[in-house]
């Protein structure tokens, strides 16, 4: 099973970026984990970041080409103004989760709203890095 990680804005700031809401760990501490996990459960596991929008839609549209079988996606800001990511979702039809590291319920009132979330198997947040591992395991399923 092949599954794609996508990053979205300034995930790449991870540690570094208001650790009080995304913790100390940085953004390759986040790979270790998710590639770890990947391994322990038999899953080629690829990683992409960008912090800009098209480079995202480009991402999830290669992974209709690479015939990826999962996504994982954290938009990050992209998730609540992006109706390019939520159509490019839409375009290639691969199952995918989507993750908050932070819980976006309880925070800014426009966090509340993710424009990919219908389109979703699931929608993790609030759990940490750990969010990301789990999103895994719900796209064996
Ligand atoms: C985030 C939550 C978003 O609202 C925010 O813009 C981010 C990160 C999260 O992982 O908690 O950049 O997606």
């Amino acid at each position: 099973m092949k599954v794609l990680v996508i990053n979205g804005p300034n995930l790449n700031m991870l540690g570094i970026r208001e650790p009080d809401i995304y913790g100390k760990q940085t953004y390759e501490m986040l790979l270790q984990q998710i590639a770890d996990h990947a391994a322990v459960r038999g899953v080629e596991v690829s990683f992409f970041q960008s912090n800009h929008e098209g480079a995202i839609v480009d991402a999830i549209q290669q992974a209709y080409f690479d015939k990826i079988d999962g996504i994982v996606i954290n938009p990050a800001a992209y998730t609540h103004t992006s109706v390019a990511i939520l159509d490019a979702l839409k375009a290639v039809a691969i199952p995918t989760v989507e993750v908050h590291i932070s819980d976006i319920n309880s925070r800014d009132e426009f966090r509340r709203h993710s424009f990919i979330s219908p389109v979703c198997v699931k929608t993790i947040c609030g759990k940490g890095f750990d969010g990301y591992c789990e999103a895994i395991d719900i796209l064996m399923q």
